[in-house]
């Protein structure tokens, strides 16, 4: 890791009382230089705990807003505003307003990797963790679940229950082919497979374990097996890697790179410090409905 770089961001993480949390699909030097790794709303949940008055959040932009709505009266910073997920951005509030005009009976389910304004439409938000424990205690006869239909169709397959889904997907998940994971297995026949929901349904079929990636890292540490393929995004190797020295972790596709995950730099990470740029902050009307999405997703787990 560059020294001087780091030397620097330390003081004025010091300077501005502020705490580095990364993603677990962050770049490996993002990753060690942060004070917390973990999953989207493991993040979020730590910048809520925090006692630090900025909270540097190295991710995607609905990250950055997650955080904002758990805990308004912090400055959240995102070191490049551009990092967006394409996921999130395939669904509007326009959509989700119309959805509901089609479904009125409906309960609207919606996935964490979604825009602020999506989520105050919501009723209840879910991750990926928690998703088939929600879907499966709502009573409603009509569910609507966005945006990831893969995720639904995961989620429709767990419960039984028929879902309304969405068109959208990730561009990084998908890129990861069943013949991939078959690729892999034949090099590594001890291996496990571990993958994200996220992914087609034709990978999700081939794997032992569906997790998010923050179950990922729970798992691959109280498991007894060494060997495990990763079908998720590559940057959680890094974490697998460092938590589990002696263990060995695979790609199921050197491919799966999310781009927006990599445009954050120690670079970045030191001009957001210095600069205090870009805050993300929810505007109250939004984040007061949006709120009540993610206590809900609380109050059901
Ligand atoms: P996690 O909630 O598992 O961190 O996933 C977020 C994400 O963007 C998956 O692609
Ligand atoms: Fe969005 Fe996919 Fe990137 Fe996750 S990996 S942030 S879902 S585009």
């Amino acid at each position: 890791m560059p020294k001087e770089l780091m030397k620097k961001i330390e003081q004025l993480k010091k300077e501005r009382n502020a705490v580095i949390l990364a993603h677990n699909y962050q770049l490996p030097e993002v990753q060690d230089a942060a004070d917390y790794t973990g999953d989207s709303l493991e993040l979020s949940r730590v910048a809520a705990k925090s006692d630090k008055k900025v909270i540097v959040f190295c991710g995607v932009y609905f990250m950055a807003e997650t955080a904002s709505i758990l805990c308004p009266a912090k400055t959240i910073l995102i070191p490049d505003p551009l990092a967006g997920c394409p996921m999130a951005n395939m669904i509007t509030a326009d959509d989700v307003r119309e959805l509901k005009a089609r479904h009125p009976k409906a309960v609207v389910v919606g996935y964490v990797n979604t825009p602020a304004d999506v989520k105050a439409e919501l009723d209840v938000c879910c991750t990926s963790t928690n998703a088939v424990d929600i879907v499966s205690k709502i009573k409603a006869e009509e569910i609507i679940f966005i945006p990831d239909k893969y995720l639904a169709d995961y989620v429709s397959k767990k419960t039984g229950k028929r879902l309304i889904a969405w068109e959208g997907y990730c561009p990084t998940h998908v890129k990861i082919l069943p013949e991939d994971i078959i690729k892999k297995i034949r090099q590594h026949p001890h291996a496990k497979v571990m993958v994200h929901p996220e992914c087609r349904p034709e990978v999700v079929e081939l794997a032992d374990e569906v997790l998010s990636t923050g179950k990922m890292c729970v798992h691959a540490k109280k498991s007894h097996d060494k060997e495990f393929i990763i079908g998720t995004e590559v940057g959680l190797i890094h974490r697998l890697q460092k938590d589990n020295p002696d263990k060995k972790f695979y790609p199921a596709s050197e491919h799966a790179v999310c781009p927006n995950m990599k445009r954050t730099t120690l670079e970045k990470v030191l001009w957001s410090l210095d600069e205090m740029k870009t805050e993300v902050r929810v505007p109250d009307e939004i984040r007061k409905k949006a709120r009540r999405a993610i206590d809900k997703m609380v109050e059901f787990t």
